[in-house]
């Protein structure tokens, strides 16, 4: 039955979660070895607690945080968000490599990241295929071969229901979501190595 749920928009998308660097490895299956020496990218970074959390741990590792909310003056915030922000002050290195963005429009040149993050947020979020689309191909364009992309949950369907409560598979989103990873593993351009709630895609070579 097709569900007439109303796309929803990253302003209705609140960080509140906070999650940090324990969660983060636990769900994306990462370690400070595969953490170390790498460029990275957090998509839909929230609170940017995981790029603290891995300059505070002291991992050799640079994070970039990706995340819409950057681009509202801090007043214009949900409420427990500012009080996380404020509460938990980032470094001037975590500031200044935060990019007020979004992940279906990533201001990157081509193949500029060794690993791609995103935890709860794309393309779990996305409100249209045609925001799906963009987002797969955006990743798949910044990151570098032999690089790898890592996201979690990539499927509503496991639970049926997101922590924040939207409908599994809302316009056939799951579905072409699976499609959008299908294509680019029969591409020949990324190897799927896990497949679960958690999908790890690596870069080959041309
Ligand atoms: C549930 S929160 C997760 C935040 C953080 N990754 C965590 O796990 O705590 C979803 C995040 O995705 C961001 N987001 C929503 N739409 C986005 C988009 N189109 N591009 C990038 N980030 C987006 C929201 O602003 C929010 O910070």
């Amino acid at each position: 039955m097709e569900n007439k749920e109303k796309p929803r928009t990253w302003e209705e998308i609140p960080p509140v979660t906070n999650r940090g660097l324990d969660e983060y490895a636990y769900h994306l299956n990462l370690d400070d070895v595969n953490l170390e020496g790498k460029k990275i990218l957090d998509i839909g970074a929230g609170t940017r607690r995981f790029a603290r959390e891995v300059e505070e741990r002291g991992i050799r590792a640079e994070v970039f945080s990706l995340e819409p909310l950057f681009s509202l003056p801090k007043e214009k915030m949900h409420s427990k968000v500012k009080k996380i922000i404020e509460k938990y002050p980032v470094s001037l290195e975590v500031k200044g490599k935060t990019i007020a963005g979004v992940g279906d429009q990533m201001p990157f040149t081509n193949e500029a990241f060794d690993l791609c993050v995103s935890e709860y947020s794309l393309p779990m979020h996305a409100s249209t295929q045609e925001q799906a689309k963009s987002f797969f191909e955006e990743i798949s364009r910044i990151t570098k071969v032999g690089g790898e992309i890592r996201l979690y949950p990539i499927n509503r369907n496991q639970e049926g229901k997101t922590e924040q409560g939207r409908t599994c598979n809302q316009n056939g989103l799951d579905d072409f979501i699976n499609e959008q990873i299908d294509k680019l593993v029969h591409s020949g351009k990324f190897n799927l190595i896990k497949s679960s709630t958690l999908v790890i895609l690596k870069k080959q070579k041309d």
